[in-house]
């Protein structure tokens, strides 16, 4: 199966994708970084690991459905079969969604459907929760918020910093993500309305 990560900053998550795929004995391979930000890092690990990059930038079409008919284009040219949002700041618009459907994950930084948004592990900490944690989903239409595959729970400690928390996080993401699409690719996810089964 060929996968598309679609990033718009660091690319850790990209990263631990890449890595776990590498190591392990799976019929998957990434073969296309996208990104939205020209100046993501992520793009630079790209190029490092031999990976194809392609920045597609949103202030260079009139709206949004042409920036993604020229996504969806990059993702043909690519055959691909599975497409993860690492990181990826930006609501995915439905025509990619119909395009992609049941083929698209995301990971999220907090256990949905707290905390949704870009700022999610800043929030869990401003807002004093004791718990917070990791979530991967299937992207719908709405943000954050499609059948939930995977969740593991990060606590917060009395003596953590933001910055301590938001490490932990991350990696636990490191660990998450790579696990999903795993189990995506051995075709092991069924969706049933709002459940994921995992078979
Ligand atoms: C990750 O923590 C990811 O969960 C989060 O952005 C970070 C990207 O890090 N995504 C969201 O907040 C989406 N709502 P990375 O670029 O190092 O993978």
């Amino acid at each position: 199966m060929r996968l598309a990560i679609f990033c718009s900053g660091n690319g850790s998550n990209f990263q631990a994708i890449v890595d776990s795929l590498k190591a392990k004995d799976i019929p998957a391979t990434v073969v296309l970084m996208l990104t939205d930000q020209p100046g993501a890092f992520a793009l630079k690990r790209a190029k490092q690991e031999g990976i194809k990059s392609v920045a597609v930038e949103r202030k260079n079409f009139k709206n949004k459905e042409d920036f993604e008919a020229e996504i969806i284009r990059q993702l043909e040219q690519e055959n691909i079969g599975l497409i993860c949002l690492a990181g990826y700041m930006r609501l995915v618009g439905p025509g990619l969604i119909r395009k992609y459907p049941g083929k698209i994950l995301n990971i999220h930084p907090a256990l949905l459907p707290a905390f949704k948004g870009t700022r999610a592990i800043k929030d869990a900490w401003d807002y004093g929760a004791k718990v917070t944690g990791v979530s991967v989903h299937f992207v719908d239409k709405e943000m954050d918020h499609g059948p939930i595959i995977l969740q593991q729970a990060v606590e917060i400690k009395d003596n953590d910093t933001e910055q301590s928390l938001a490490e932990r996080i991350h990696q636990v993401e490191h660990k998450l993500y790579p696990r999903a699409v795993k189990l995506f690719v051995a075709g092991k996810l069924k969706i049933a309305g709002r459940k994921v089964i995992i078979c």
